[in-house]
């Protein structure tokens, strides 16, 4: 079994990121900047917004934190966006999901300039993803390519089981690990929370990828011996040996599935890395094309 560490991999794709930018400087051309949408005071939500913010300095990226109330109101936030559309300087948009109950999520993803869409959940990315065509990909799905691509794994005829159909995370993976690309070329199961016979039908899975939300899912008679796993849950249980309180679990228990897999990502430090990669990796090209700088 071979840990695929998601610190090590996103911190070469950093490293690139972080040379690629000097030569932007040292050329006297713009360097990305970064724009974070954060409404109300979610503590993971927070958590991660403060990753992303804090990759940017250290690439070099410029980036602007907007915080929010969470009272604010659905046309507040939309003029929010428009003012960051219209702002010349910035190249990415992201706002950091879920919203407030009273907010349509929807609306506000569509209002984003699908050229600042770095997150990749405005419809006209999500198209251009299913056709094939060049596009800002979702960063979790994007970082397990990523992570996949750097382990140099050929994932070529092999069947993919994702579990979760989300737009963010199970639906594109599904879209991505099907796709005629290396990694890629899988024939794709996607499940969800009405498949019949799930744990059969990951036990045939060469490659399964849990996004589900539910900590410790994926158990041992669910995984063939030789699969690849990649952990996308990272949910807060409470424990109170911790001092924050909560303890982070996946949706594999690790220690059980470890041993039969060729494969594995552990929570934290998988999948989590290498979506704030993904992330960077989509701001400097939202950066490049826009000002046409590279
Ligand atoms: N909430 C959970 N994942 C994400 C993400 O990748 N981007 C944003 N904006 N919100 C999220």
């Amino acid at each position: 079994m071979e840990l695929l560490d998601g610190k090590l991999a996103s911190q070469a794709i950093k490293d690139e990121l972080t040379l690629r930018v000097a030569e932007l400087k040292a050329e006297g051309k713009k360097v990305p900047h970064l724009a974070a949408v954060l409404v109300g005071n979610n503590g993971a939500s927070e958590t991660y917004v403060g990753a992303k913010v804090k990759a940017c300095g250290e690439i070099g990226y410029r980036s602007t934190l907007v915080r929010l109330e969470d009272t604010i109101s659905e046309n507040r936030l939309l003029t929010v966006i428009d003012e960051l559309n219209n702002d010349m300087d910035v190249d990415g948009i992201l706002v950091q999901l879920p919203l407030p109950k009273h907010i349509s999520d929807e609306k506000v993803i569509t209002a984003i300039l699908p050229s600042k869409d770095v997150d990749g959940f405005h419809p006209q990315s999500v198209g251009r993803l299913v056709l094939g065509q060049p596009s800002f990909i979702s960063a979790t799905p994007h970082g397990i390519m990523l992570l996949l691509e750097h382990y140099k794994i050929d994932t070529r005829g092999m069947h993919a089981v994702v579990v979760g159909r989300s737009n963010i995370v199970g639906r594109p993976m599904s879209i991505l690990l099907s796709a005629n690309t290396n990694p890629g070329n899988c024939t794709v199961t996607l499940c969800h929370s009405q498949t019949r016979n799930l744990g059969e039908i990951c036990k045939q899975a060469d490659i399964i990828v849990a996004a589900l939300g539910k900590p410790e899912f994926v158990r041992a008679p669910m995984v063939k011996k030789g699969a690849i796993v990649i952990d996308v849950g990272i949910t807060r249980v409470p424990d109170t040996s911790k001092k924050s309180g909560f303890a982070l679990k996946g949706d594999v228990k690790f220690d059980e599935v470890a041993p039969l897999c060729s494969y594995i990502t552990p929570v934290p430090g998988g999948v989590g890395p290498m979506t704030i990669a993904a992330l960077m990796k989509n701001t400097f090209n939202a950066c490049v094309e826009r000002n046409g700088n590279e």
